[in-house]
């Protein structure tokens, strides 16, 4: 398609799928390692992490919004129409454009992605304390299938019997990773800065991965609960931003303004009914970014930078195209993480991720002409 929008000369689809399986290989790494490498008591808080995401995410996309609605800003430069661009009735003019189209009447449509995700962003961080990298990754992919689900129930697409065997595979494939991943030794040197203690809250002891004490196990099973929670939210919030994106003319920034202001409120409603007591000196922005490392933020800004590129594949791919290219992901992950968490290689992972990946070039084959996939976006 010539009119595609490009990158470089490249397929703006293309680089985004591509951008997303790093974004998604190192937000695994980044999350489980922020999570990890401080001693419980100093662990920042999932829920503040989950807002500030959403506030920038927010603030970047109500930028690029603003920036698009405004036809002339993209025109060759000269400076007595830059001084038009900046004139205060020209801004008055485009933010009024602007808030006319984010507080639309269908505004509301974005409610349902958005709580989703918000749900689903804090158990990535409960999934990511309580499994090791290539588990979660590995175990995540299940997301392919809930998609499918959904995709059928809400797009009304049709899946051909080689996509359902390809999901059969995939859940296979996830089945043998888990059943292994609860047998599996952990490595014996433990790093010295990780002190032996119990975690706080929805965070049990994390330990194990980097070694610790044998008394620390992270709780798998927590972890995959948390896992499956977040692929059924996946999946709905993903079908259905599509079907909200694809079935008007709304622009994408516009769409994920509205996405990230639904989204402060169930995101603040943790943050609310949490909020600690008895940090004297501390104001409230004090006690929300508490203990927020180097680490925390870089976890924060890749998933800012996901949630953004994830967005532009969902509008210039789809979501089944999204989930081909974070099982990409699981190789790099997985090669990162038996470098630096010193992740052993069993033989049931290796049966279990290969499942997992040929399930995925199985799912993306493209169908034979006349076959089924016609797909409507039929509803709302
Ligand atoms: O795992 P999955 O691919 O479903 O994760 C999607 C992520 O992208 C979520 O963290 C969600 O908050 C984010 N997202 C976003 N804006 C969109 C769609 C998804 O920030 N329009």
């Amino acid at each position: 398609d010539p009119s595609a929008p490009t990158v470089c000369g490249l397929p703006l689809k293309y680089v985004s799928l591509f951008t997303l399986a790093i974004q998604n290989a190192l937000l695994t790494i980044i999350m489980h390692y922020s999570r990890v490498s401080t001693a419980p008591a100093q662990a920042y808080s999932a829920a503040s992490a989950v807002l500030v995401n959403e506030l920038l995410k927010g603030g970047i996309s109500l930028a690029i919004a603003l920036m698009r609605i405004d036809a002339d800003i993209g025109a060759p430069f000269s400076f007595t129409r830059a001084m038009q661009l900046m004139s205060p009735a020209r801004w008055h003019l485009r933010l009024r454009r602007l808030r006319r189209e984010i507080f639309s009447n269908d505004c509301w449509k974005l409610s349902i992605p958005a709580i989703l995700y918000v749900i689903q962003n804090n158990l990535q961080f409960v999934a990511a304390s309580n499994l090791d990298v290539a588990t979660f990754q590995v175990t995540y992919q299940m997301k392919i299938l809930t998609t499918a689900a959904f995709s059928v129930m809400l797009l009304r697409r049709k899946l051909s019997a080689t996509k359902w065997l390809a999901l059969l595979f995939l859940a296979m494939g996830v089945g043998i990773v888990q059943i292994q991943s609860g047998a599996r030794k952990v490595h014996p040197t433990p790093p010295p800065s990780f002190a032996a203690e119990s975690i706080e809250g929805d965070l049990p002891n994390v330990g194990d991965l980097l070694g610790a004490a044998p008394t620390h196990t992270m709780r798998p099973l927590t972890g995959f609960m948390a896992v499956c929670a977040a692929c059924m939210t996946s999946g709905l919030a993903g079908v259905y931003f599509e079907m909200v994106l694809k079935n008007s003319q709304a622009d994408l920034w516009v769409r994920n303004v509205q996405l990230s202001l639904f989204s402060l409120i169930p995101a603040l409603v943790p943050i609310v009914f949490t909020a600690e007591a008895g940090y004297p000196g501390q104001g409230w922005l004090g006690r929300l970014f508490r203990n927020f490392t180097p680490w925390a933020w870089a976890t924060v800004l890749t998933q800012v930078a996901g949630g953004l590129v994830t967005a532009i594949v969902i509008k210039h791919a789809d979501n089944i195209l999204k989930g081909f290219a974070t099982s990409l992901s699981i190789i790099l992950s997985f090669l990162a993480s038996v470098l630096l968490f010193g992740f052993t290689i069993t033989p049931a992972f290796v049966l279990g991720s290969s499942t997992v990946l040929g399930a995925t070039w199985m799912y993306n084959q493209p169908e034979q002409k006349g076959s089924a996939d016609g797909s409507t976006i039929s509803l709302l």
